[in-house]
């Protein structure tokens, strides 16, 4: 079909045409919003799942429903290996200065606003060309301890915010990047929002092993936030994924090829996307059918080789490829810590810092104690076929190559 019609929206973030199974959690976010917004506590939330699954285009769709039950909000993406603070003190100030500064509420909006520009001055934050015209307020956010400081600064906010009758919603994503102090600090400051009463929450979302990051951080994080799971979705919700769009544009699935598509993505979101929107392009006409589900298949992960798995393959170093290079070879699944670590011929104790950067980088995660698994599905596919690909070149240009493919492998 014209691939101009493509409903289909594979990437990072984007907007699936049909965000299908995630009602539980749109629901349960608009119950927390409206009870923050009613002067009621409820519990912050961090959404948990591998790379892929939905949470960026959930937390967007959070960020909606809390503008539409009239909190008012910021999202903020956290980096690898910068700041936290220098994203999210320009949110803070952009929210502060929205609050509403009618007489009544001037001078808790000053008061944070002070509190404010002691914390960028305290952390040397780079807020780009963020003056803040008011006079510092002294003894808040300038004690140099970032979990005392960040409490002051969103205490006062969420104060500044209950004056003017309204609430603060903060979305963080990728909030595994956190420093383990930045995340205590968050987790402090949470917490005495919560125990004050004050109308702000926060929705983050970030890799599986941010539960056990929050708890070592804080021992309370446990009772502080819920932790919903996103995951892979079920086989009904799979289907009205790649159904409704398509309908949507007056179009069909032959029932063999939707179901095919539905085993093969295994309900994976990303999958889901990149499959509907080969078998668009691919269907001779206004029905997509199952003869052409292999060679859709066959595009699809040809796309995936190209983009989505090599390029993580390249953010890592030559030790870690080392790494997922021996996890692979084991085959699909979970693996155990010292299989892998024998399989690349060290100790554990040897393999466990390239183990630790990998799951840093969001490349692997542990799902049990001492297992290890990869954050993508269909990655450890990827690998044996990019180990066969360098080894059939291996063979086929004798001396240099096979040098460096076992160079590559290790
Ligand atoms: N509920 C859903 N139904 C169908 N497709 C989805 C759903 N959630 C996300 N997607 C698609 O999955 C892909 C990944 O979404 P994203 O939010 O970036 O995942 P994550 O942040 O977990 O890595 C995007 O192409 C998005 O359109
Ligand atoms: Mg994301």
């Amino acid at each position: 079909m014209n691939p101009v019609d493509n409903p289909f929206s594979p990437g990072a973030g984007t907007r699936p045409p049909e965000l299908a199974g995630r009602e539980d959690i749109l629901n349960s976010a608009r119950v927390t919003m409206q009870r923050i917004i009613a002067g009621r506590h409820s519990r912050s939330q961090m959404l948990l799942g591998l790379r892929g699954v939905g949470k960026t285009v959930l937390l967007n769709e959070i960020q909606n429903i809390a503008e539409e039950e009239g909190l008012r909000t910021a999202k903020i993406e956290a980096p690898e290996n910068k700041k936290f603070l220098e994203k999210l003190v320009p949110q803070i100030r952009k929210l502060v200065l929205q609050i509403d500064r009618a007489a009544k509420v001037k001078a808790q909006v000053n008061e944070a606003l002070g509190a404010l520009r002691n914390f960028i001055s305290m952390f040397k934050v780079k807020v780009g060309d963020a003056e803040i015209s008011v006079e510092p307020t002294p003894g808040v956010a300038d004690s140099g301890d970032l979990s005392t400081d960040l409490t002051d600064l969103l205490v006062l906010t969420a104060q500044a915010a209950k004056a003017a009758k309204s609430a603060v919603a903060l979305l963080i994503d990728e909030v595994q990047y956190l420093t383990s102090d930045e995340l205590s600090a968050l987790i402090v400051a949470l917490h005495e929002v919560a125990q004050k009463n004050l109308p702000l929450t926060v929705f983050g979302a970030g890799l599986p092993q941010l539960a056990t990051l929050a708890t070592e951080a804080k021992s309370y994080a446990e009772r502080l936030f819920e932790y919903p799971e996103v995951g892979a979705l079920t086989k009904a919700a799979s289907a009205e994924a790649l159904r409704e769009p398509v309908e949507a544009a007056g179009a069909k699935w032959e029932t063999a090829a939707l179901t095919k598509v539905v085993k093969i993505t295994e309900g994976y979101p990303f999958f889901l996307q990149e499959w509907g929107f080969q078998a668009w392009n691919a269907a001779p006409g206004r029905i997509i059918p199952a003869s052409i589900i292999p060679q859709v298949s066959k595009a699809a992960i040809a796309r995936l080789d190209k983009n989505f798995f090599k390029s993580r393959m390249h953010r890592m170093t030559q030790r870690e490829q080392d790494y997922v290079c021996a996890m692979a070879a084991l085959g699909p699944g979970n693996h155990r810590s010292g299989d892998i670590a024998e399989e690349m011929g060290l100790s554990v104790s040897a393999a466990a810092p390239i183990r630790g950067t990998l799951i840093n980088k969001g490349m692997i995660y542990s799902p049990a104690h001492g297992d290890t698994a990869f954050t993508v599905p269909m990655f450890d596919a990827y690998v044996r076929r990019a180990i066969l690909s360098l080894e059939a070149k291996a063979a086929a240009k004798p001396k240099a190559a096979k040098k460096s493919a076992r160079k590559k492998r290790g």
